[in-house]
């Protein structure tokens, strides 16, 4: 089995959890365009989606899936999105699409989260995967400097430009002992618009190819 057969599996079982008549929070990713792909079989039986991304709001126009505004439907019963990393806890680091801010918000907006992914994302402490933190411009070396004295190493996702305008630092070289705690220490940085830590707001449910955590 490969690892895009376990992304299409955990999708195909996200499906399990979507109510009829409901509207779907939906994140960003490869994984989650799997799930964007199952979800267009039952769009009839949904009243629409509220995305993450500009890229899945793409893919889900593509599929004929209305596009809703958060503001006006919110809270929401469901989001469903993938992560680079999860650890025992259903703690997250996300980001990698440099989607986190959107996603944050709509996970937060929604009652649960169930996250996809494939084995490869599991592990025992999150960190190995470099954290992606969204900057606003005029603060990135700030943030950067900042981020060194916490003992991080931060690069520069140069070219990148989130939908918000933003930029994104990818901190390297941290072992994430207490994501909890380093999640709002971060967040106290003047310029950090959103930290890739979903430690606070964790996923609920956890499906890894088609096991369930
Ligand atoms: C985007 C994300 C994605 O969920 C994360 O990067 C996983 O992506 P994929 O499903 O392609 O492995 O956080 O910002």
């Amino acid at each position: 089995m490969t690892r895009n057969d376990e992304k299409r599996q955990a999708a195909e079982a996200a499906l399990a959890y979507v109510d009829d008549d409901s509207i779907v929070g939906v994140g960003t990713g490869s994984t989650v365009a799997y799930f964007i792909e199952a979800l267009a079989g039952m769009r009839r039986r949904i009243r629409g989606a509220v995305s993450s991304s500009e890229q899945s709001t793409q893919l889900l126009k593509k599929h004929g899936i209305e596009v809703m505004d958060l503001n006006a439907v919110g809270p929401l019963e469901l989001y469903v999105d993938g992560a680079d990393e999860c650890d025992p806890h259903k703690r997250l680091i996300k980001g990698g699409g440099a989607a986190l801010t959107r996603e944050k918000i709509v996970a937060a907006a929604s009652r649960r989260f169930v996250c996809i992914i494939d084995a490869s994302k599991q592990v025992d402490l999150l960190g190995s995967f470099p954290l992606p933190i969204e900057v606003i411009p005029m603060a990135r070396s700030h943030v950067g400097r900042q981020i060194s004295k916490l003992g991080g190493h931060p690069v520069w996702r140069d070219g990148t430009v989130t939908d918000n305008g933003n930029w994104i630092i990818d901190v390297h070289g941290l072992r994430i002992i207490d994501p909890p705690a380093l999640e709002t220490e971060l967040n106290q940085i003047a310029g950090v618009v959103t930290v890739g830590l979903f430690a606070h707001r964790k996923a609920d449910v956890v499906l890894v190819g088609n096991r369930t955590l």
